[in-house]
Parts: structure tokens; C-alpha cells; sequence
């Protein structure tokens, strides 16, 4: 576990507390702690009458079936996530309004109201039927934060098709193992889209992924619009590759949505864990949906005339779960934003906040920690005023980025909801509810109600302080790994009998409150991005220079964890700046820019045991330039003096 005993104590300490100020609980959705009394009493009644909330084209007939550790929720229940998030809410005054709001990096915006987002949802339906795409075939999405992203992952709800949103952050290479590992029919990408005032080359990116993608039929290209589209002129490739806009021109508009049932996937989405080979998490229709559409009403609270804003990149689950599929499913209105935090400059989020006056507004500890550095005065330009509700999510958030969140952007009155959850779990497992639970900076508090988690020890018996455990199935929980069923229950399933094992941390304080303590395993949490170690390890071990490399998180102020990389060189190759670099930008090429090391060791030696294991514990001490632990299991106890030097030399 990296967070250290001093640091963890403090936490523990931690006693301030925030019970929800009296003019939010006063029109707060839940208002009586008895909601978790009664889903505990009955936690599958709890979950179908949520289910019950959405549109069924035939009711289930049993809630679930739990052979562990599979689980089917509201089996036999027949629906479409497309018809949930659009179609229920074109008989009232919501068809008129706002869905999307869409605004890009340079200012360009766009909006869609219920309606119209349906039109342009059906129509491209109807595109990727006449692509060939049929129910149950996969479709690839790499386009940046436009309004097609989530148009793209609706349409294929609506056919019945699975989607593979993969971040366009994510190298050709990281492309094309996804489209395989899938076996994608079609991929939807985009000339390019704009990052700091830099172009994305989306499409020529895709153009290297397609040459070693052999099961994509078809490319469906969404022209971004603006300047950028006259400055990049993509090349398509006739017969292959396909304008967006021509294709929705030439589909009809009205496209049925395929009768799903509860249990057929929804989507896939890849995810780092421990192994070199990212994992294909899988979420199911039913179940999936009426967690993620619950948690998004209850935690961020929803009124009917809210604007909501959660900053993830659909990339990411949370893309998926809260700004597409939970929110529409509620009907609230979505902001979407195209760019970075800092461009044109440092008040661009609150300068949006202010021109579409955000109401509930959701983002990363990383990111609050770099706005926290920026200082107070770009919040305090604008007004912020509409604000009633914060939210985070990613990672553990340290009391102090908390605080400063509280009071620089919530103006002290804003309930913050710290909400613990992963790719697997698919939705919001560990948080306040933001009218009844009094918050503490730093904790998320317990677990939503209809879900049961503990904290266990090796042997599984419950205890205060060692690994978060879910105890029983939840609705949106991961169905299996695609294609890798021994896979998922290795990961997920072996720890304990029938119990899930997330991978992470977690000690419970006097009040009962939850601390995620961050994960035990070999994964990286990066600016909010999860990276597995061993997949650094391959990427690097892939330049022919690499003999060897290590690789271990440390403790960065504004990224929560920044890669430290030890590598041992080939004889041939004499270690130089340009090597280093090199060695760094093939990371970059293997995997994507957010996996590059920030820091690069030369070392002659790795430290091991005697049976050839390396001591990764060891590594992160001198990575963080603590005192080295334990060193008598070392095969050579010398190498950790030496990587000392030399690390010591590269941080003069
Ligand atoms: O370690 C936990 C951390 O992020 C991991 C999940 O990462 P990912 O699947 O990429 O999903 C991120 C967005 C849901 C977890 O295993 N994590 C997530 N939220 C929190 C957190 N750690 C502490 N507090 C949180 N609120």
C-alpha cells in the first residue's frame, strides 16, 4: 500500500465535519437515513424498484440469479438504454429541452435538445445498419469530447451494437489491440479534435491502427468543424472509409430500438490492471442501467432545473455512467467541453460554470489539486453562484485539495460528494448522499444503500484497516473480462469465496466512514488514469536498447502518482539524454502520452531477490527518496546503494 503510516494517521484523525447545509437538505432528494435500512432489509426489492423507474419492453421475471461469480440482474426484462435516455422523454415538455450542451476548446458551441438528440441518434442508427453492423457486433469509438461521442455510443445502444469507446489520448498501437481483442467491425473516429490549442490527429492515428486492425470494415469519420478541419485534411480511403455527416444525411430518421435483453452487453471498455494486456470490462444492459441512472439521481441530487457538468472524458467510465447514460436517462441537461482546463487559460472551467450556470458539477482530485495551485483569484473572476453541488471522483482526495474544493469553489455551501467506484463496478458504490450524510475531507463516506462492502484481511475475516471487499452482486457490477472468463475470476473472484476484490485499500474510522487508502496491486493511478505497471514494464522492454525495466508509482502533488521507470540497458547501448528520451517517447508510441515515465533511471542492476523477484517495495523508497526498508532478502544487497547514487544524481 503506498500511503505511508504517518500520513494515514492524520487522516484518521480528521475531524471536521460538514452535515449538508439546511437549505440544501430542505430540497434534498433523500432526507431520511432510513433508505439504508431499507435496502439492507431488502436490497433486491431495493434495486427493482429503481429498475422499475426505467422503461421495460417486457417486465423480468426474476430480479437476480447469483451463481457467483456470475450474475444476472432482472432476468427475462427486455428494454433498450438508447429508448431510456431519449425516446421516454419526447411526450413531455423535456422534448423541448436541453440535452447536450456542448461547447469545444476554441468557443464553438452546439446544443441538442431531447428531441433532437433522438433525431440525430436514430439517423445514425440507420448509418451503421447500412454499414453492415447488426446486433451484437462491435463497434470501436475514438473521437474526441464532441457531441458524436455520445450520439455514436447511443446509436449503437439503440442496434443493439456493443460499443468500445477507447480514449484519444491512446496510441495507434493501444488502438489496434483493442480493435482486435474486440474483433470491431466499424470504427467511428475524426479528423482530429482540439487539446491545448494542439490538433489530436485522430484520423491519421486511426490510419496507423487500421493497418494492423484487419476485422474493421468500415471507418465512419466525424468532420470536427472550425478551423481545424480546414487545417487537416484526412485521407480516406474509398470504399473503407466514410464522412459522418454524409451518411446521417442519407439516413432516414426513424430507427426502432432493438429489444434487448437485460443481461446482452452494453458495452466494453478496456481497462489496465495487472498484466501487460489491458482487460475488456463488460457491462450488460438492465442492471447496468438502473445503478448508474439511481446513483446519478441520488447522489448528485438531480432537480429538475439543474445543469450538470461532470468533466470526465467519455473515454472513461466515468464518461460512460455520468455524462452519457446516467444523466440522459434522467433527463437532466449534460454540459459537454471539448478542451483542457487551461486553455485559453486557467479560468476557463469556471468561466463555463458561469456562462451556463452549472449547477452540479463533478471532476477529479488531480484536477482540484492543480486549480488549488493555480490559486484563488481564476474562480474568484466569475460567478460561481449557481453552484449547489460538488462532486469527485478518481482517487483519494487529500484534506487539503478537499477544503480549498469547499471553499474556493462551492463558496462554503456546496455539499461535496467524494465518490468511490471503478470501471468495473460500473457506477457509484461508496459516497455521501449529499442531503443526509454529514461529509469529512477525505472519506467517501459509506457504501451507497443496496450495496454491501467490508473491509477484509488476507484471510477474509472483516477488520478495520486492510482491503476493500463488495460483498454481494450489484446491478452494474462487470460481467466477465471479454473473452477471458478465467481471467475475470482470477482478477476479481480469488481472493475470497464469492466475494469481489477491487484491488484497493481501505481502513473505516470511529464514525463508521469509509478511507480508500489506494491500491495494493501493480496499478498506477495517474492524473486520475489508471496504468497497469507491467504494461510500462512491456512498452519499455519493447526498445531494443531495454534489457530490463521496473516500474513504480510516486507521490506527485498535482497527478496523485507520476511513473518512475528503472531500466537496465543493453551492453551495445552506452546511456545517454537522447537514449532516455527515446526510451520515454516509446512509451508514448506504445501506449499513449499519459503513460510516459516522468522519471527514467539508467541503473546497472535491478534490485532482487535471490529467487530473481524484483523488489518493487524497494524501489518505490528510493523513488520517493524514503529510507530503504527491509534489504536482507536482497540477492545483491549492494545494488540498492548504488540505485541510491544514482538516483540521488539525477534529481540534482
Ligand atoms: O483506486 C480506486 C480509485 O480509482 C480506481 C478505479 O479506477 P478506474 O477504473 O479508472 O475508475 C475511475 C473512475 C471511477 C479505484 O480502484 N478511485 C476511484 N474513485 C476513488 C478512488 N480512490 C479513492 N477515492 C475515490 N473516490
Amino acid at each position: 500500500m503506498s500511503t505511508d503510516a504517518g500520513s494515514l494517521d492524520a487522516l484518521l484523525t480528521e475531524d471536521r465535519m460538514f452535515p449538508p447545509p439546511p437549505d440544501f437538505a430542505g430540497r434534498s432528494l433523500v432526507t431520511d437515513a432510513e433508505i439504508y435500512t431499507r435496502a439492507a432489509a431488502d436490497r433486491e426489492a431495493f434495486w427493482s424498484e429503481w429498475a422499475a423507474e426505467l422503461h421495460w419492453f417486457e417486465p423480468w421475471t426474476t430480479v437476480l440469479e447469483w451463481e457467483p461469480p456470475y450474475a444476472k440482474w432482472f432476468v427475462g426484462g427486455k428494454l433498450n438504454v438508447s429508448y431510456n435516455c431519449l425516446d421516454r422523454h419526447l411526450d413531455g415538455p423535456k422534448a423541448k429541452q436541453q440535452a447536450l450542451i456542448w461547447e469545444g476548446e476554441p468557443g464553438d458551441t452546439r446544443t441538442f435538445t431531447y428531441e433532437e438528440l433522438y433525431v440525430e441518434v436514430c439517423a445514425f442508427g440507420n448509418a451503421l445498419k447500412g454499414l453492415g453492423v447488426t446486433k451484437g457486433d462491435r463497434v470501436t469509438i475514438y473521437l474526441p469530447m464532441v457531441p458524436e461521442a455520445a450520439i455514436a455510443m447511443l446509436a449503437c445502444a439503440r442496434i443493439g451494437a456493443i460499443h468500445s469507446v477507447v480514449f484519444g489520448g491512446f496510441s495507434p498501437e493501444s488502438l489496434s489491440d483493442r480493435n482486435n481483442d474486440a474483433a470491431a467491425k466499424v470504427l467511428i473516429t475524426a479528423d482530429g479534435g482540439w487539446r491545448r490549442g494542439g490538433i489530436v490527429p485522430l484520423k491519421a492515428n486511426a490510419d496507423a491502427a487500421l493497418a494492423s486492425s484487419p476485422t474493421i470494415e468500415h471507418v465512419v469519420v466525424v468532420r470536427r468543424g472550425g478551423a481545424l478541419s480546414d487545417q487537416v485534411d484526412a485521407t480516406m480511403l474509398a470504399g473503407r472509409d466514410h464522412w459522418y455527416h454524409e451518411l446521417v444525411a442519407a439516413a432516414p430518421s426513424d430507427c426502432e430500438p432493438e429489444s434487448m435483453d437485460a443481461e446482452d452487453t452494453l458495452f466494453i471498455l478496456y481497462t489496465s490492471g495487472t498484466t501487460g494486456k489491458p482487460k475488456g470490462v463488460v457491462h450488460t444492459t438492465g442492471g447496468y442501467l438502473t445503478q448508474v441512472a439511481a446513483t446519478t439521481k441520488l447522489v448528485f441530487d438531480l432537480q429538475e432545473d439543474d445543469v450538470y457538468w461532470c468533466t470526465a472524458d467519455v473515454g472513461w467510465i466515468t464518461g460512460h455512467s455520468y455524462i452519457v447514460y446516467g444523466p440522459l436517462a434522467n433527463g437532466t441537461r449534460v454540459l459537454m467541453y471539448e478542451g483542457a482546463p487551461d486553455t485559453p487559460d486557467r479560468g476557463r472551467f469556471w468561466e463555463l460554470c458561469e456562462k451556463y450556470g452549472v449547477t452540479v458539477f463533478y471532476t477529479a482530485p488531480t484536477a482540484i489539486r492543480a486549480f488549488m495551485q493555480w490559486g484563488d483569484d481564476w474562480p474568484a473572476k466569475f460567478d460561481l453562484s449557481r453552484l449547489r453541488l460538488l462532486g469527485t471522483v478518481g482517487e483519494p482526495i487529500n484534506p487539503e485539495a478537499w477544503m480549498w474544493y469547499q471553499k474556493a469553489i462551492g463558496g462554503g455551501r456546496c455539499p461535496i460528494v467524494d465518490t468511490w467506484w471503478q470501471t468495473e463496478t460500473g457506477a457509484i458504490m461508496i459516497t455521501p448522499l449529499p442531503g443526509i450524510t454529514a461529509t469529512k475531507p477525505g472519506t467517501a463516506t459509506r457504501a451507497f444503500p443496496g450495496i454491501d462492502v467490508s473491509i477484509m484481511n488476507d484471510a477474509g475475516d472483516a477488520t478495520n484497516a486492510g482491503y476493500l471487499a463488495i460483498t454481494s452482486p450489484w446491478p452494474s457490477m462487470l460481467r466477465t473480462v471479454w473473452g477471458d472468463d478465467q481471467r475475470y475470476r482470477d482478477t476479481y473472484w480469488s481472493r475470497w469465496d464469492n466475494v469481489y476484490f477491487p484491488g484497493d485499500g481501505a481502513k473505516i474510522d470511529s464514525d463508521g466512514y469509509l478511507w480508500i487508502l489506494g491500491r495494493v496491486d501493480d496499478v498506477l493511478n495517474v492524473a486520475g488514469h489508471r496504468i497497469g505497471t507491467m504494461e510500462v514494464e512491456s512498452a519499455l522492454v519493447d526498445h531494443p536498447a531495454v534489457a530490463e525495466a521496473a516500474v513504480v508509482g510516486k507521490t506527485h502533488d498535482i497527478k496523485g502518482q507520476s511513473i518512475a521507470a528503472f531500466v537496465t540497458l543493453r551492453d551495445a547501448f552506452p546511456s545517454s539524454d537522447a537514449l532516455l528520451t527515446e526510451i520515454r517517447d516509446h512509451v508514448g508510441i506504445k501506449i499513449g502520452a499519459i503513460a510516459k515515465p516522468e522519471m527514467i533511471v539508467f541503473t546497472a542492476d535491478l534490485p532482487k531477490t535471490r529467487s530473481g523477484k524484483i523488489m518493487r517495495r524497494l524501489l518505490r523508497d528510493i523513488a520517493e527518496g524514503r529510507a530503504v526498508g527491509d534489504t536482507t532478502t536482497l540477492a545483491d544487497p549492494t545494488v540498492v546503494a548504488k540505485l541510491q547514487a544514482m538516483h540521488a544524481e539525477d534529481e540534482s
